[in-house]
């Protein structure tokens, strides 16, 4: 691929925070094929380099592109002068999405001070640089969770948000939300009342899935805390089989629904979240993103047993505390103002998901 194209040479890159990361390196796949360059602050805590080395495989960047389009930077957002540096290194950046954050949802209960300094912390950094060095732009990795157990389904962005969250995790998500409020807000109090300051926060469902070419995916770090990750390690052999946790609660085979949606799709939620912000005049916008649908475990057992072509075993266990019985998006809104909206299957998610753990059966160590 070209080191230059047009979009870039218009406009700054995209700065992305957790960028090594699962969702981060998808997205960043779809930026640079869509001509937007972008800069990279990781710390790898969760994430592995070689993702971003098969990123720039995928989308065909030589040394000379990569150092131009892709640039990585083994940075603490928590660290607010290596993160400075940052800023002052490189040219202006058109948005920051900020996917850089702790997401084990047990951990985060036994060790909540660790997630809140990371969570919070990071992103006051963030929000106090980005306002330094003229990025007014942000899309912010929310999450499902900012509902805890919303009474009422679909959920829409009008749920209320915030009570009822049952681990430290998806209260940072809520604080964040609230904190990037309040600073747009702060934003609008000068003469003019106005701001040039842009905030889009995305609630994420259950992203899942894989790039089709297998060659990047979601790289868990021990035992997977999310069902898929867990599921796919099953069908390869890796565990012997998988615990559902429940099949008492009132859905329609008893186990929990929640709504996956494939990450390319998530990751094109990004886009149309920075044009959005681009074309829109200044605001704070929030966002479901997910298909609409809720699945089952069994449901998600089955699609993946026929795309790894074999049985998924399973036992039955006790309910997981904090677990809820169902959760899926009203993702409406997301179709009318982003113009996008989910589109691939649940037999696609579990086909690339498939393909990635069968082509790296030990993640990016393989
Ligand atoms: N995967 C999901 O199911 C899901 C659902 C809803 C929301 N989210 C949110 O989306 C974002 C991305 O999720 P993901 O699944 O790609 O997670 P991930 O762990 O794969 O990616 C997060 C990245 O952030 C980096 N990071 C963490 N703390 C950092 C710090 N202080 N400084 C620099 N880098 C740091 C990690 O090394 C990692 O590369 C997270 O904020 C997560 O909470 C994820």
């Amino acid at each position: 691929m070209a080191t230059t194209t047009a979009k870039a040479a218009a406009i700054g890159p995209i700065l992305i925070t957790g960028g090594a990361g699962y969702i981060g390196s998808h997205t960043i796949v779809c930026l640079l094929e869509q001509g937007y360059n972008v800069v990279v602050v990781d710390n790898l805590i969760n994430s592995s380099l070689a993702a971003l080395d098969r990123v720039a495989e995928l989308v065909n960047l030589d040394d000379a592109a990569r150092k131009e389009r892709l640039v990585f930077h083994n940075v603490d957002i928590c660290d607010r002068n290596a993160l400075k540096k940052v800023f002052e290194t490189s040219p202006t950046f058109h948005a920051c999405i900020h996917f850089a954050g702790l997401k084990a949802v047990g951990e985060s209960t036994k060790i909540p001070l660790k997630y809140y300094h990371n969570n919070l912390t990071g992103t006051f950094f963030l929000l106090e640089l980005m306002d330094e060095f003229g990025c007014h732009s942000i899309v912010f990795s929310s999450s499902a969770t900012v509902y805890g157990a919303a009474d009422k389904m679909p959920i829409t962005e009008e749920t209320t948000v915030g009570t009822g969250i049952t681990n430290a995790y998806g209260r940072t998500k809520y604080m964040i939300e609230e904190i990037l409020r309040d600073f747009y807000n702060s934003k609008t109090l000068g003469e003019s009342g106005t701001t040039d300051w842009s905030v889009v926060i995305l609630r994420y469902f259950n992203p899942i899935g894989a790039h089709p070419s297998g060659k990047i995916g979601e790289d868990p770090d021990g035992i997977p805390n999310n069902l898929m990750p867990y599921v796919a390690q099953v069908a390869a052999g890796r565990r012997e089989f998988l615990t559902v946790f429940g099949d008492d609660y009132p859905t329609p085979d008893g186990t929990g629904v929640r709504d996956y949606l494939h990450v390319m799709d998530l990751a094109e939620g990004h886009i149309a979240a920075i044009e959005y912000a681009g074309k829109k005049e200044a605001g704070t916008y929030t966002f479901n993103l997910g298909t609409g649908n809720g699945c089952s475990v069994f449901d998600m057992t089955k699609a993946m047993g026929k795309a790894c072509g074999h049985e998924i075993k399973c036992k039955v266990g006790a309910r997981r505390p904090g677990d809820i019985a169902t959760c899926y998006a009203d993702a409406t809104l997301a179709k009318t103002k982003l113009g996008w909206e989910a589109k691939l299957t649940l037999d696609e998610m579990c086909r690339d998901l498939w393909s990635w753990q069968s082509q790296n059966p030990n993640g990016y160590a393989s």
